[in-house]
Order: structure tokens, then sequence, then C-alpha cells
């Protein structure tokens, strides 16, 4: 039992001001969109100054070691704000308070609740309990929540492009992976909750919405499986673009691909990550495809597609790794020629098959060199990419005015690519037809036509 202040004591029974942090993945800044609507429903005011919080929550990610660093270090921070008001909650939610639990409060003093990624509906009680000075912890995962009905608290700037949560969980336990043990078994929110947000989101002036969860392929609510759900979200209006992510190649249908191409809505983009180009290690990750799929995949996409961008994850160093794994990896890459990549150092997670079976053999300075070669292989694809886009047109989707000029404005292309052009008349919210004159490996530069 930790010490009970008087000014504290009040939030056992009163809402005061919440500000909330975020750390990893979009279904991270999803859940925490949700968490302070369920707080907005307690009579929480959201703020944007820690300073003047009465609760600070730090939703948390714990993919690789490094996220957790990073969290470990903001919280060092975050003590000196209870120093100077004692009052001051502070909690620890998502992945990380999923995976450490108790041992959180232990390692840090300063954290007064912990809270797992399905027990957000419980978060007022805890904060009540942490005000009469007791331990406030709840990581019960569930089969069957989604908070499916509860509508998000929209964060996101722009107010043209919003993340919708499909889905939670995932059953796929890749060897190397946690999330399946801190977010825990997949379900599907029911259709009709997916569908009434993206309506509101539309009448809120919303043109985009992009489909989360972690292998949305296999959606599924009694009949309505992935391709129904994105038909009808497409048909909603001609003018939203859908889009949607993380496809995992074992479950991307010929019916998605196929949808997508006879569907001028839904954006021609795919998010399929392959983390290795090596079968054999495909098989150690417990990815469930070969390398000939992969392409095979790409292939299909290519043929059915031929406007789509394809983009992917890729790890460096997993568990006995050989040189020759991976360069089967640079060689994947060239052959499938992503637009883009996220590309990690292979970061071994406890309670993981990897953990547990395999030896993290790959040493620092050769993940690294590696890490290196794929990240010099994947710039190279993307600048290559960009300039096959010279002289095109798109479609552009105005996001907002360009960082390093406001008579310059931003948007992305139906296949993700960001694009920057003159503003002239342009108004964020505006789809425009831009011409693309030249590019940087990251960008596309145009004009208006
Ligand atoms: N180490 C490095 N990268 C990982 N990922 C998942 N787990 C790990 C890990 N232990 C990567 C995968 C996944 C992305 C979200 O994070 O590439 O697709
Ligand atoms: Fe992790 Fe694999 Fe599930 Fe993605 S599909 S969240 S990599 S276990």
């Amino acid at each position: 039992m930790k010490k009970i202040n008087s000014k504290r004591l009040f939030f056992a029974n009163n809402a005061g001001k919440i500000y909330i942090e975020t750390y990893g993945c979009q279904m991270n800044f999803g859940d925490s969109e949700v968490v302070l609507s369920i707080l907005k429903n307690h009579g929480w005011e959201i703020t944007q100054l820690p300073t003047e919080a009465d609760l600070i929550l730090v939703n948390t990610c714990a993919i690789r070691d490094n996220a957790e660093l990073r969290v470990w270090g903001r919280l060092k921070e975050l003590k000196f704000y209870k120093k100077k008001n004692p009052a001051l909650i502070i909690g620890v939610i998502g992945c990380m308070a999923e995976r450490l639990k108790e041992k959180l409060v232990e390692k840090e003093k300063a954290v007064d609740i912990v809270v797992g990624p399905d027990a957000y509906r419980d978060i007022q009680k805890l904060v009540a309990l942490a005000a009469h000075g007791k331990l406030a912890i709840n990581t019960l995962l569930s089969r069957e929540e989604t908070y499916a009905e509860i509508a998000p608290v929209r964060l996101d700037k722009n107010g043209v492009s919003a993340f919708v949560s499909i889905m939670r969980g995932c059953n796929n336990f890749c060897s190397y992976c946690v999330v399946p043990y801190t977010r825990g078994i997949e379900r599907s929110r029911p259709h009709d909750t997916i569908i009434n947000e993206v309506k509101e989101l539309m009448l809120n002036g919303y043109k985009e919405v992009t489909l989360l969860g972690q292998n949305v392929n296999s959606y599924k609510d009694n009949e309505i499986g992935f391709p129904q759900l994105l038909e009808m979200v497409a048909n909603l209006a001609p003018n939203l673009r859908v889009r949607f992510s993380t496809s995992h190649p074992k479950d991307l249908s010929d019916d998605v691909i196929n949808i997508i191409a006879k569907t001028p809505n839904l954006c021609k983009a795919i998010h399929l990550p392959a983390q290795s180009g090596s079968t054999r290690m495909l098989e150690l990750m417990n990815r469930k495809y070969t390398r000939e799929w992969y392409l095979e995949r790409i292939a299909t996409i290519k043929r059915v597609v031929p406007n789509c961008s394809v983009t992917t994850d890729i790890i460096a160093g997993f568990c006995s790794e050989t040189l020759e794994d991976h360069l089967d990896t640079i060689s994947l890459m060239k052959e499938a020629g992503s637009d883009f990549a996220y590309m990690y150092k292979y970061s071994m997670r406890p309670d993981t098959k990897a953990h547990k079976t395999m030896t993290d053999d790959v040493s620092e300075d050769e993940k690294t060199r590696r890490l290196n070669e794929i990240i010099a292989t994947q710039s190279a694809l993307s600048l290559e990419s960009n300039k096959r886009d010279i002289g095109q047109v798109f479609e552009v989707l105005v996001e907002g005015e360009s960082k390093r000029s406001n008579l310059r404005m931003y948007g992305r292309s139906s296949q993700n690519k960001v694009v920057v052009f003159d503003r002239l008349e342009t108004q964020v919210g505006d789809y425009v037809m831009v011409k693309i004159t030249s590019c940087t490996g990251a960008t596309l530069l145009g004009e208006l036509v």
C-alpha cells in the first residue's frame, strides 16, 4: 500500500485531466483513442500537456527490446512530474503492461496502475484503487473483447484519414513474436459496428479509412469474411478511400486481390511482410509459407493489379541465420521489388517459441551489418520505384501543408506514396491530380494538372 495523498484521493470518485502518450504500432494509437473515449465517459478531460495532468497514461509496445527501453527511459522522466505534483497518477497500459504485469510496479516505483490491452473498460476502477493507494493491476486477456461499440476519440490531426480497428489479437505465433502473448487470441469485431464507425467518420469529413488488424485476411464475422467486409466498406461511398493492414502472405487470397483490381476506391497498396527470403528461416519463424509462395503472391498481385504497390517487413539476423539465408533475403527483396520496407534487427523476446527453443546466435555486429545491407537494398528499390512514377499522373488525397513550406501541400497516392506539390487553391481533404516531375527515395514531387 502506498501513502495516500488527499488530493489524490479525490480521483477515487472524481475525474480530472488525462494525458496519454503512445508508443508502437497503429493498433496502439487506436487503443489510446478507445481509452480516452472510456475515460471521457467517466468525465475526464483530455489535455495535451503532461504538466497539467492528474493522470498520465503511457501506452506501450513490447515488440523489440529497444521499444521497451524507450518506455523505461520515459518512465524515469515522468517521475519528475510526480515530484512537482505528488497527487499525479501514472499508468502503464498496452503490450509492456501485459508482458511485465506487477514487475513494472516493482521495477519502477512511480507506476501506480498497470492495464493490459483487453482491460481498458476497467480503467476508471483501477484509477480509484490507485487513488486509495492500492495496487491497481488488470492484465486479464479476453476471448471476446473488441471494444466494438466504443467510438474512439480521434487524435489524428489531419481529419482526413483514420484508422479503424477490425480485429484484435493474433493466432499465428510466429516464433520470434511476442504479440500473441501480449494481445491475446484473434477475434473479429462485428461488421455492423465497423460499418457504423466508418459512416460516422464520413459524416465528420474523413475521406480515407485504414482497416487495421494483425492479420486482417483472417477477419471473420459469421458469414462475413475479409473480402466481403472490404466490399461493404468500399461500397459505402465512391469517394471514400479504403486501405488495410497487415496481410499475412499465407492468408492473402486471390479473392482480395481481385476485389482490389475491380474496386476503384480500394487503394492499390498491399503491406505484405516477408520477414525473410530463406525458406529455412521462414520455417523456423513459423511463417507457414515458402520463399516461392511469397514470390508467387507478389507475381499474382502484379499480374492482376499492375499498378499496386507492395511493401514489406524484414527481420535481420534471426536465430541461426547464415550468410546464405541473408543473401536469400536480399535476393527476395530485389525479386519482389518492394516499394517500401520496415526493417529490423532481430530482438529476442522472452516467452516466445524462439526464446524457448532457439539460440540468438547472430552477433550484434553481424545483425547491424546485415541490416545495413538490407536498408541499402531497399533504398535503391524505393528510389527505382519512385523514378518509375516520374511523368505519370496520380490522384492524391491532400493531407496537409508540407513541413518545409506552407506554399506546398502533401498528400498520398492510392499506392500510399507521399506526394508534394505547389499549393495553389488546394485544401486539406481535396482529391487532386498531380503529375510527378521528380522524386527522392522517400517522396514524389509534382505539379497539379
Ligand atoms: N524482433 C525484430 N522484429 C520483430 N518483429 C516482430 N517481432 C520482432 C522481433 N522479436 C517485426 C516483424 C513484424 C513487425 C511488426 O515487427 O517484422 O512484421
Ligand atoms: Fe506477430 Fe506473426 Fe502475429 Fe504478426 S502475424 S503479430 S509477426 S505473431
